[in-house]
């Protein structure tokens, strides 16, 4: 099987089988095909589709509550499920990169999956299948803005999966607080695996900076208005996961002084109250 194959199979495959699929064998990366007719929305069965309809995640004061920590999983597995989706679709899109960084999509892609079906079999506990409840597109909406390899990274690793090392944090300590240490050791095994996904996107990005910008002048211009650097933090921000990932002290200190008209108070007061974690900044 071709890493296109296997890439194929993943994006265009609409159950939920084809986007868990695995090649029992490593895959060889033969670029046969161009590929110009990409989606813009994903492909999937009616079960899984996309939809318009708001699911708020739970607030954290509500995770007492058994069903609200279901609900919670059931909102980080729709982020694993586009996310494998959309690290497919940077393998048939990027046929030009370097044969090791489309296999270190693949790597990542491959540990989105091992998310997804974590999160999918805990879910089973509380009788809950993926599509129970309605689910968002976030990060497909941002594919006119992930044109680049570059962009997509600074998208898709640096942004959402940056933001993801805080609410694997977050939630860890929540479920914790909670009592549910399944949960919690799910988001653990997340977070190390995420911190790997973001260290490779932000490596990749660190290469090909021009001369004389900093790391996060380039970040910022490889990502388009109205998407801001907010989305590359949780609520609360937690500094040492990114100098983990390998951020420069620069980058890390300037995400964290990062405010846009839309940085939300609310939730790190509910932050203070229940997990007892400092307001930032
Ligand atoms: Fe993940
Ligand atoms: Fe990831």
């Amino acid at each position: 099987m071709t890493l296109n194959d296997f890439a194929r199979r993943v994006l265009f495959g609409a159950s939920l089988e084809d986007k868990l699929f695995s090649p029992s064998e490593h895959p060889q990366d033969i670029r046969t095909f161009d590929f110009t007719d990409l989606p813009n929305f994903p492909i999937r069965e009616k079960k899984i589709q996309i939809s318009d309809h708001k699911s708020k995640i739970p607030r954290l004061e509500q995770l007492f509550i058994e069903d609200n920590r279901y609900i919670t999983l059931h909102h980080f597995a729709n982020h694993e499920l586009m996310a494998i989706e959309l690290f497919a679709y940077a393998i048939l899109k990027f046929q030009d990169a370097d044969s090791s960084v489309r296999f270190s999509l693949y790597r990542t892609l491959l540990e989105e999956q091992i998310h997804l079906r974590l999160y999918l079999s805990e879910m089973k506990k509380g009788g809950m299948e993926l599509g129970d409840r309605p689910l968002n597109s976030i990060f497909w909406k941002q594919i006119p803005r992930m044109q680049t390899l570059e962009k997509f990274y600074a998208v898709m690793a640096i942004s959402f999966e940056g933001a993801n090392l805080d609410f694997s944090k977050i939630y860890t300590m929540a479920f914790e607080k909670f009592g549910d240490l399944e949960k919690a050791n799910i988001m653990k095994r997340v977070y190390e695996d995420e911190i790997k996904h973001v260290r490779r996107g932000y490596q990749y990005i660190q290469k090909q900076i021009p001369d004389s910008q900093s790391e996060w002048d380039y970040y910022r211009s490889l990502i388009e208005f109205p998407f801001t650097p907010r989305r590359a933090k949780g609520y609360h921000y937690f500094p040492e996961t990114r100098i983990k990932a390998g951020f420069s002290k620069e980058f890390v200190m300037e995400l964290e002084r990062y405010e846009d008209e839309y940085t939300g108070r609310v939730n790190s007061r509910i932050l203070k109250e229940v997990l007892d974690i400092r307001i930032y900044p």
